[in-house]
C-alpha cells in the first residue's frame, strides 16, 4: 500500500495504523459541532480568508445539507469537518471527541475508525477492480482477507452492484463509480458519513439512486450525513440545510 493509495481513501493526513477503539462521549446530542472556524490559504504573497467564523451543529442521525455558489468554502468546511484539512482557527468536536486537539496519528485513528468520506471526483483506484476497491478500505482497518472480501461483497451488494465486483472503473457508468466510492466509504460502518457534491456527475435516474442510499444510511441506518452539494432533489430529504457565501454561513 503506497501513500498516495491512503491517501485517495482517507484523504492526506491518514496512515496505516491498526482501528483501536477511540473514545466517544455517548451523552453528546451533536453528532458534529463546528465552531468559529476560520480558515486562510497562504499562496504566494498573498492571504485569502476563505471561512470566517463558520460554526455548524449537526444532531446524530440527521441529513445537514451544506449548499452555496462555488467557491464559497463548501470543499474546505467539508474537508476540515472531516480532518484532513487543518483550520486556522476554531474547534471541531465530532462524537464528543474534540478532533482539533488530536495528534495526527490519533487524528487519523479517529477518521479510519468514525468518517466515511465520498470525495467529489470518486477517487478510485483505476488498477484495481470495484470489489477491490471496497476490500482495500477495509483491509486497511484491519479486517482480514477472507472477511474484507465477503464484507466488500455484502458491500457492492448495498448499493446495487453486487455483479459488477468484476469490473474496472474504466468499465463503469459515473453512477456505478459513485455508489463504488459510497460502498467505500461505507467500510467499517462510520458513524459519519460526508460527502462532497455525491450526485454532481449523476443523470436523473442514477442521481436518485444515490441519494436514496444516503437517506436510507441515515433515516435507516443511524448514521449521521452531511452532504455538500448544489442538487435541488437532495433538499427534499434533508433535515437541515445551511447555506456558505464567501466563507460565512448564511441563516436559512
Ligand atoms: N489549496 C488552496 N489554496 C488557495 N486557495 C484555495 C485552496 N483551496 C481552495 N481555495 C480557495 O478558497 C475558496 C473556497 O474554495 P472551496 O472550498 O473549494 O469552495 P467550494 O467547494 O464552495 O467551491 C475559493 O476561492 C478557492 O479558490
Ligand atoms: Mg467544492
Amino acid at each position: 500500500m503506497t501513500a498516495t493509495s491512503i491517501e485517495l481513501i482517507h484523504g492526506s493526513r491518514s496512515h496505516t495504523s491498526t482501528v483501536r477503539s477511540t473514545y466517544i462521549d455517548r451523552a453528546e446530542t451533536n453528532a458534529i459541532a463546528a465552531c468559529g472556524i476560520e480558515m486562510v490559504y497562504h499562496t504566494g504573497a498573498e492571504n485569502y480568508q476563505a471561512l470566517k467564523q463558520v460554526d455548524l451543529e449537526v444532531k446524530f442521525g440527521d441529513i445537514q445539507l451544506l449548499m452555496g455558489p462555488s467557491g464559497s468554502g463548501k470543499t474546505t468546511f467539508l474537508s476540515i469537518l472531516a480532518g484532513i484539512l487543518t483550520p486556522s482557527g476554531g474547534s471541531v468536536r465530532l462524537l464528543g471527541q474534540e478532533i482539533t486537539k488530536l495528534s495526527s496519528s490519533k487524528l487519523a485513528q479517529f477518521r479510519l475508525e468514525n468518517i466515511g468520506f465520498i470525495f467529489q471526483g470518486f477517487n478510485l483506484f483505476p488498477a484495481l477492480t470495484a470489489l477491490e476497491n471496497v476490500e482495500v478500505a477495509l483491509k486497511l482497518k484491519g479486517i482480514r482477507k477472507t472477511a474484507a472480501h465477503q464484507q466488500a461483497q455484502e458491500l457492492l451488494e448495498q448499493v446495487g452492484l453486487s455483479d459488477k465486483g468484476k469490473r474496472l472503473p474504466q468499465d463503469l457508468s459515473g453512477g456505478q463509480k459513485q455508489r463504488v466510492a459510497i460502498a467505500r466509504a461505507l467500510a467499517g460502518n462510520p458513524q459519519l458519513i460526508m460527502a462532497d457534491e455525491p450526485t454532481a456527475a449523476l443523470d436523473s435516474q442514477n442521481g436518485h439512486a444515490v441519494i436514496e442510499l444516503l437517506r436510507n444510511l441515515a433515516k435507516e441506518k443511524g448514521r449521521t450525513v452531511l452532504i455538500v452539494t448544489h442538487d435541488p432533489r437532495i433538499i427534499d430529504v434533508a433535515d437541515h440545510v445551511a447555506y456558505l457565501e464567501d466563507g460565512i454561513m448564511r441563516d436559512s
